[in-house]
């Protein structure tokens, strides 16, 4: 009687060919991510997040196995299917931010509005409400460059829930961030899975992100090693756990 879940993975492999042989980069994962849930992929570097995390946003395909991402099974998707799975339904951060640099604030959230062939009118009334989601209406018309990495974030995480998507994938979101920022950052994406019920799956081996999740994945050389329900021992408000 439980609903499909958002994510189900089974047996997934990546390998790389290296030097004659095969390195792998993901062996056999089998994971269930149910919708709403605030989840992280844990591990140290190299260990296979970013390569699990590209497969289940179909920026990437398994060597085997199957990964059916909000009823589409990624692996056999095609490119423009794939796009269009990302474009409707899944936002991305990145470590980088990876913000348009001659593009404004507003502009660089307007932009998977615009691959969505939505009307100006909507646009932006969406594109405001998102960086109001994030406390940055006020810096719509700003650059890039005119921001700290924390605000740079921010809007980064505005762009992907612009949309409304069901799922958004964080790879190491926090990794060019300093404390205050990482913290302020996390009580932002902590609101938005409470308030819009997003589902966030993040890679991370950050101790502070480790410390929002609701749930923890260990990848250990590709593999899973530990997959764990936790108390968050921050919170919203940056407060410990009661
Ligand atoms: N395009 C590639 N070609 C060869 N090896 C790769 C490629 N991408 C990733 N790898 C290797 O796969 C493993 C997992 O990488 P990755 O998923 O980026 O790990 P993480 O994100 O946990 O640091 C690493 O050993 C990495 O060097
Ligand atoms: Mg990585």
């Amino acid at each position: 009687m439980t609903a499909e879940p958002l994510i189900e993975t089974r047996d997934l492999v990546k390998t790389y060919p290296v030097g004659g042989g095969d390195l792998i980069a993901l062996d056999r994962v089998s994971l269930r991510v149910a919708a709403g849930e605030f989840a992280g992929i844990v591990g140290p570097s190299g260990s296979g997040k970013t390569t699990f995390l590209n497969i289940v946003g179909s920026l990437d395909t398994p060597t085997r196995g199957s990964a059916r991402v909000l009823g589409e099974r990624v692996e056999t998707l095609g490119h423009r299917r794939a796009a269009a799975l990302r474009n409707r339904h899944i936002g991305f951060i990145f470590q980088t931010f990876n913000l348009l640099p001659v593009y404004t604030v507003f502009e660089n959230v307007e932009f998977p509005l615009l691959l969505l062939g939505l009307p100006a009118a909507e646009r932006r009334r969406r594109v405001m409400a998102a960086l109001e989601r994030v406390g940055l209406a006020d810096r719509a018309r700003s650059r890039p460059d005119q921001l700290s990495g924390g605000q740079s974030q921010r809007v980064a995480i505005s762009r992907a829930v612009v949309k409304d998507p069901a799922l958004v994938l964080a790879d190491e979101p926090t990794a060019n961030l300093d404390a205050a920022n990482s913290h302020q950052v996390l009580h932002t994406m902590v609101r938005l899975n409470r308030e819009l019920g997003t589902t966030f799956l993040f890679s991370t081996h950050d101790e502070k992100v480790i410390g929002y999740l609701r749930r923890r994945i260990t990848l250990v050389d590709g593999a899973v090693a530990a997959d764990e329900v936790v108390t968050p021992t921050h919170g919203e408000n940056g407060e410990a756990a009661p």
